[in-house]
Formats: structure tokens, sequence, C-alpha cells
């Protein structure tokens, strides 16, 4: 092959790998190929002192004339790779080659849960009112869950929740009461606690009844604590919560841990009270016009002494509520079931 045909050939195929350069990674390695030391326009140059001295003068000729090419070539290309944002993608990684300057594509941000965004709104104005907040096991024993809080092995007032035992003898909490005696043994009072948590129950759901719900519990000891402090304190608290002044009822209940027991009801935001929803009864409360939130009471005296506390000095209150149920009520929620059946277009409602 004559000296000018190998210089055309190595322009045309040099011009040729130069087109495919994609960034200016691969543009430098493109020029080490050609011009670099070993490259193959050097290469080239080299022979030129090897030829008969007569070819020489045209040997010479093609060698600038193909140096000239290359370098205006190369020029070009950089100025367009300059004109466009830096790609840091090595030639080795041209195969599996993707753009990581281009546009992303575009995702939905996520945000709490409802129920958590709520948890966290109550726990702020608990602390505001001076309460420390706590949190609850979700798997506890049996004392904690029920003998601690005058529920011995055996006494019927256990059928009021519908237990999820483990093998080993544990059970998932059926209410935050299970931690009642953790917090007010050995603690000398005031004592002011709310435990949150999750509980779990073995229900028929319906509308207003789910086998999970969050409870808030709350706990308040001290020296001459009344049933009037409990019912004021939880008026303040669901005035804040729901920023209006909330219809409620409190009726006479019976917890083994409590005397005297009370339950607080709120008036059903789906019926406004009426029972009914166009000529139907109300599915989220019955038809009863109220919904059951809470149960309450002045903490029983025998659990007050077996975590240590001298009834005869001290007195307290305590109250457990459902936080589903405050949600329902607050945002007009007709379905309980609805938090956790992961309908995002549920969820994405608040
Ligand atoms: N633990 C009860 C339940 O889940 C609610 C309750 C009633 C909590 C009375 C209390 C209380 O702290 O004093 O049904």
């Amino acid at each position: 092959m004559t000296f000018t045909k190998t210089a055309t050939q190595i322009k045309k195929s040099a011009l040729n790998e130069l087109a495919k350069t994609r960034d200016i990674n691969t543009l430098a390695f493109w020029r080490k190929e050609y011009l670099g030391k070993v490259g193959k326009f050097t290469k080239l140059t080299r022979q030129i002192a090897q030829l008969p001295a007569k070819e020489r003068a045209s040997a010479g000729k093609a060698v600038n004339e193909l140096k000239q090419a290359l370098a205006k070539a190369l020029q070009e290309r950089e100025k367009q790779f300059h004109e466009l944002p830096p790609s840091p993608v090595s030639r080795s990684q041209l195969s599996t080659f993707f753009d990581l300057t281009a546009p992303g594509a575009d995702f939905q941000l996520g945000h709490l849960h409802p129920i958590t965004q709520m948890r966290q709104y109550a726990e702020d104005i608990f602390v505001r009112m001076g309460f420390e907040v706590f949190e609850a096991r979700e798997v506890d024993d049996d004392y904690h869950n029920f003998e601690s809080l005058n529920m011995p092995p055996q006494h019927p007032a256990r059928d009021l929740w519908d237990t999820f035992w483990t093998e080993d003898e544990l059970v998932l909490i059926t209410h935050t009461s299970s931690m009642q005696h953790r917090i007010l043994l050995g603690q000398k009072p005031p004592i002011r606690a709310i435990i949150v948590g999750r509980c779990f129950r073995h229900e028929a759901t319906d509308a207003s009844h789910e086998h999970t719900l969050n409870q808030i519990e709350g706990l308040y000891v001290d020296k001459g604590i009344k049933l009037p402090d409990l019912i004021g304190t939880f008026k303040k608290f669901l005035d804040e919560f729901s920023q209006r002044d909330i219809k409620m009822k409190i009726q006479p209940s019976h917890f083994p841990f409590v005397e005297p027991g009370i339950e607080f009801l709120l008036d059903c935001a789906i019926c406004f009270g009426t029972g009914e929803v166009e000529g139907e009864r109300c599915s989220t409360c019955g038809g009863s016009g109220w919904l059951e939130l809470a149960g309450a009471g002045m903490v029983h005296p025998s659990v007050l002494a077996e975590a240590g506390l001298d009834p005869q000095k001290y007195s307290g209150f305590a109250w457990g509520f459902g936080l589903d149920r405050l949600v329902m009520v607050k945002y007009g929620i007709e379905n309980i079931r609805h938090f956790y059946s992961g309908d995002l277009r549920f969820i994405r409602q608040f």
C-alpha cells in the first residue's frame, strides 16, 4: 500500500471514529489513539524517514494534510461538546450508556399516614399541657395487660377484650392501659403521662371497629385529683384537637381498673348526631348519633396500691381513647377500615 493511501485510510477511520465520540472523555480516548505518542498519525509520520528519498516530499505533504484535517475535525468536535453539558461516561461504560444529565422522571413525594400526622398533633397538645409521652409495647405479658389492672386470671372482665395470644402466652396488647403499672411503679406523684400505641383485637370488623387500633392513654396521679379534673382536661384536649367547641356526652361505664368508670361519646360527624343518613340508619354510629370515643375513670385504689402508691394519699384519673375514631370525627371519615386499606386514593387526601 502506498504511503498516501495509508494516510487516506487513517483519515477516513479517524473521522468515522470521531463522529462516534459522545463526550469529552471518549474524545480524549480518540485523541490518544490517533494523535498520541504511539497513535496512528504519529506512527505514520515516523515512517517517512524509512521511505526512499524521492517519495519523502509527497509523503510529507500527505502527512501535513492529514494533520490539518484531523486537527480541524477535532476542534469542531470539541466545540460541540463544550456547548453540551458534560457527561461523566467513559468509553468502557459506553455499552451500558445512559445519560446522567437527562432530566429525571417525575415522581410523587409521599407523606405521613393521616393517623401518624394526627398522633403527632395530639402529642404536641398534650406536651403543651404538661404530659410526658410514652410508647406502649405491642406485645406484652398477662400481668401488664390484665393482672396489674385489677383483673386476676379467670376474671370475667377479661371478656371485654377479644384477645390475640401468642403460643408462649404473651398477648398482643388489647389496650394502652398495659403500660399504666410500669409508669406508676416507684414514681413519686405528680405523674402526668400519655401512652400511645397500636392495640389489637380479635374483632368482627365494621364501619367503626378494626382489628388494629391506635390508642392514646392518659394518666394523671397526684394529691386531690377528682373526676371534674378528668372531664375538664379531656374536654380541653378535644377542643384543641378539633379546633371547635366539641359536643361530648358522658355516661357511666365499668372497667375493673377505675372506680368510678365513665365513657366519653362524641356526636357522629357523619349523620351530625341524627342517627340517619338519607333516610337510612347511619352505619358509622349504628344509628345512635353518638360515637364511643374513650373509656375513662378514677384510677382504682388497687391499681395504685399494686404499684406501691398509697391510695389514701394519692388519687388520679386515666382514659384510653381511640385515635382512629377521633380522626374520623375530625375529617368526617365514614369507615374506619379506610385507614388500613392501603388505598392511595384515600391516603392522598391528607
Ligand atoms: N383500656 C380501655 C379500653 O381499651 C379504655 C380505658 C378505660 C382506659 C378506662 C383507661 C381507663 O385508662 O381508665 O377499652
